[in-house]
């Protein structure tokens, strides 16, 4: 199977190096600020980061979906079919995410509030089209950042989970240029 042999080493010094760019542990940072590239990473702790990601998709599909059904009970109907759109993609993402995490003998957690148990901001008590349309902006740039740091972590230690996630990345920009439009 494709992928199936993880392609990371097991050494622990990179994969500490690494823990520090999305759990706020220590990173290694060069004067760039830029977290450095490690060239192999424990598959455990890969498992890890790409759940953090799986979780907040999963979250993403929710968000999505439940601003559909709030958007689509105004006059607002192609932005709440946008919402729906977003909210598919981002199960494809979640997909993409669970099937490469097997890949590496982890197990993927479908627990979208198993991203560092913050929940988002709640919309209850009336937002308007424009509150839903820049919550996901905010989620989608932070996703943004999420993908940006994995690419960062993964570097040229895994490229086969790397292309993956800057394919992921290419789409949530498109995501938030979408919504950027919508609230010019
Ligand atoms: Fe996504
Ligand atoms: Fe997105």
């Amino acid at each position: 199977m494709r992928g199936a042999t993880p392609s990371f080493g097991s050494g622990a010094a990179p994969a500490r190096a690494a823990a520090g760019i999305l759990g706020g542990e220590t990173s290694d940072r060069g004067d760039t600020g830029t977290p450095a590239a490690v060239a192999a990473i424990d598959s455990a702790y890969a498992c890890k980061l790409l759940n953090r990601a799986l979780a907040a998709e999963l979250a993403g599909v929710m968000r999505y979906r439940r601003h559909h059904f709030l958007a689509g009970a105004s006059d607002a109907e192609p932005v709440a079919h946008q919402f729906m759109l977003h909210s598919n993609e981002e199960l494809g993402h979640a997909d993409l995410l669970a099937r490469r995490i097997l890949q590496l003998g982890g197990v993927a957690q479908f627990n979208p509030a198993h991203r560092d148990g913050r929940p988002r901001r709640s919309t209850q008590g009336g937002p308007t089209l424009r509150d839903l349309v820049a919550e996901n902006l905010a989620a989608e740039r932070a996703e943004i950042e999420l993908y940006r740091g994995l690419i960062r972590t993964f570097g040229d230690g895994d490229a086969e989970t790397r292309t993956m996630l800057e394919g992921i990345l290419a789409m949530e920009e498109g995501h938030a240029d979408e919504l950027a439009e919508l609230l010019e």
